[in-house]
């Protein structure tokens, strides 16, 4: 099986936890996209989905899915997104599509998160996939000098606006044992946006799709 079928096969089983009525948040990403079309093919009648990209409102307009205002909502039932990688406790390195303020909001908003991947984005220790940083543009090159002293190697994402008009540095080379300290210390960075670790609110339920069928954790 290849890497969309394994996405397509998480995707899947997350529907079955979307109920008639309910409000969901929606996150950004190729996952996050096939989700969206089996929502739409299952015709399940939802009120609307909190959408958090410019990619994710477009594709659930395109399906007739009303994107809700997150300001006229209350508390979401369900927040679906993907993943870069992910712990063995649902701890989530996320923003490799740049969209991880509107993801971190929409998933604090929720009183549930279920997190679809295919097995390869399970990993023992976070970091080895770069961690994304969504800074203020006049703090880029002071944020990078603060990610430096914590051990890492930022990289700016050249050519790249998040919706929110800001840039990302992607911080390489981190082992990242204890990513609530680091969430923390990294939010506390004057100019930091959002910092693309989800662990002070991980993942509630991981579905991963594997050769051997899904598995959830
Ligand atoms: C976007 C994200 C995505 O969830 C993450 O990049 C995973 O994407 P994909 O489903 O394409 O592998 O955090 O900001």
């Amino acid at each position: 099986m290849n890497a969309d079928q394994l996405k397509q096969q998480a995707a899947l089983a997350a529907l079955t936890h979307v109920e008639e009525d309910s409000v969901l948040g929606i996150g950004t990403g190729s996952t996050v996209d096939l989700f969206i079309d089996a929502l739409a093919a299952q015709k399940l009648r939802i009120r609307g989905a909190v959408s958090s990209s410019e990619r994710s409102t477009t594709r659930l307009k395109r399906h007739g899915i009303d994107v809700l205002d997150l300001n006229t909502t209350g508390e979401l039932d369900l927040y679906i997104d993907g993943a870069d990688e992910s712990d063995r406790h649902r701890r989530l390195i996320k923003g490799g599509g740049g969209a991880l303020t509107r993801e971190k909001i929409v998933a604090a908003a929720s009183r549930r998160f279920i997190c679809i991947a295919d097995e390869s984005k399970l990993v023992g220790v976070l970091g080895k996939f770069p961690l994304p940083v969504e800074v203020i543009p006049m703090a880029r090159s002071y944020v990078a000098r603060q990610l430096v002293a914590l051990g890492g190697q930022p990289v700016y994402r050249e050519g790249f606006v998040t919706d929110n008009g800001n840039q990302i540095l992607d911080v390489h080379g981190l082992s990242i044992v204890d990513p609530v300290t680091m969430e923390s210390e990294i939010n506390q960075l004057a100019g930091v946006v959002t910092v693309g670790l989800f662990a002070r609110r991980p993942a509630d339920l991981l579905i991963l799709g594997s050769p051997n069928g899904v598995q959830t954790i």
